[in-house]
């Protein structure tokens, strides 16, 4: 995925935020790999908590994250299962949430709609979608 585009949800979603005037905030990545969503929520002024359960994801990331935008930057290496969610503005899932297992996938859920703030968004696309061949 390295160098690939950001995903069409996470523009449709950073669109409705900028037509609501809301344009920046703070987002969770979730399993963010090496970061085709993360690079452009940080170009985009987002400060960004990037989790991935492989911390060979976040070798490819950071040499790619501008100076400028580093402070602006955390990443967590954890399991779907031991992520903690800060209360945030936007939780980011492209393909993620298909490898979760599903004996952890309620507890999951349940954090992440309670670390999104009212107004806030869930962006995702999942395997099998209409877009993706897996
Ligand atoms: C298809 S990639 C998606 C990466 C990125 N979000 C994107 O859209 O390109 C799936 C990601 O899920 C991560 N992953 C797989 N199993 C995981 C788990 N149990 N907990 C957390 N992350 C996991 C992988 O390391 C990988 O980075």
């Amino acid at each position: 995925m390295l160098g690939k585009p950001p995903r069409d949800t996470l523009l449709a979603a950073l669109a409705a935020f900028e037509q609501e005037g809301t344009g920046r905030g703070f987002a969770v990545d979730l399993a963010a790999g090496e970061g085709r969503d993360t690079l452009p929520l940080l170009e985009r002024g987002w400060r960004v908590l990037a989790t991935d359960a492989e911390s060979a994801a976040f070798a490819y990331l950071w040499p790619r994250v501008p100076a400028a935008a580093q402070d602006r930057l955390t990443t967590t290496v954890a399991r779907f299962e031991d992520t903690v969610f800060p209360t945030c503005d936007l939780v980011n899932a492209s393909f993620a949430l298909p490898f979760c297992e599903p004996l952890h996938l309620p507890a999951l859920w349940g954090r992440i709609v309670a670390a999104i703030r009212p107004g806030g968004r869930f962006a995702a696309g999942t395997c099998g979608s209409w877009r993706d061949s897996w």
